[in-house]
């Protein structure tokens, strides 16, 4: 169920948010994700290999918890789901999308970023938000203020955007903040040049921060 998944990024804090431009370089990314501690990660659909890259890594790592990012069709949101991707995520609020990840039962956060965005977030039911693009828009400042008179719909946060190694932990203490995540854990060069063992220390170190 939805709340079940969310409940699963809950616990696991931290998302790495990728581009991968090659299928190939999926499983080296999962398999160093999985090693490093990140039960978590976010394909986005920007290249054509995301799609493939979901099913490779549920294919070879179904413990790993995969999301599609970047959905900004209905077409894309069937791809998703039919790849095997748990979660969708979308940079804003499309309803179309929103209909269409409901239709096929793939829990969905759309990207909101002012009161208008959350209130027709709410008026689908859509709790469980994307905030983007966090870090520009003024961070948690800016958050805490925007989202205040929306607390007691129960509504949560996902901020994407500019977050780093420095400030992710600062969004987490945010009790209406479920998760955070970026591309810093995995960085697209990285992954293109199959640079794991930095994917991996960048990883470790946001889990050591998570820890302290
Ligand atoms: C996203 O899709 O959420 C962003 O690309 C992530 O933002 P970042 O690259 O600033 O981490």
């Amino acid at each position: 169920t939805p709340e079940n998944v969310f409940k699963e990024l809950e616990s696991e804090r931290v998302v790495a948010t990728v581009v991968i431009d090659d299928k190939d370089n999926a499983a080296g990314l999962a398999e160093t994700l999985l090693e490093a501690g990140m039960n978590s990660i976010e394909l986005t659909l920007r290249t054509d290999e995301a799609i493939e890259a979901i099913k490779v890594i549920k294919n070879k790592y179904p413990q790993m918890l995969v999301g599609a990012g970047t959905v900004l069709t209905r077409e894309q949101v069937r791809q998703a789901a039919d790849a095997g991707a748990e979660f969708a995520v979308s940079p804003g609020l499309n309803p179309e999308v929103v209909e269409e990840a409901m239709k096929a039962g793939l829990p969905f956060a759309p990207g909101v970023c002012t009161p208008s965005d959350v209130e027709q977030a709410l008026s689908y039911n859509c709790k469980h938000l994307k905030f983007f693009p966090a870090e520009p828009l003024g961070g948690i400042k800016y958050l805490k203020s925007m989202s205040a008179p929306y607390r007691h719909t129960g509504i949560s946060f996902f901020p994407l955007g500019g977050i780093n190694a420095d400030n992710f932990t600062d969004y987490l203490k945010q009790d209406y903040v479920f998760a955070a995540g970026g591309s810093w854990l995995a960085p697209r060069e990285a992954i293109s040049k199959g640079e794991w063992k930095l994917i991996s220390d960048l990883c470790k170190d946001a889990k050591n921060r998570l820890e302290n």
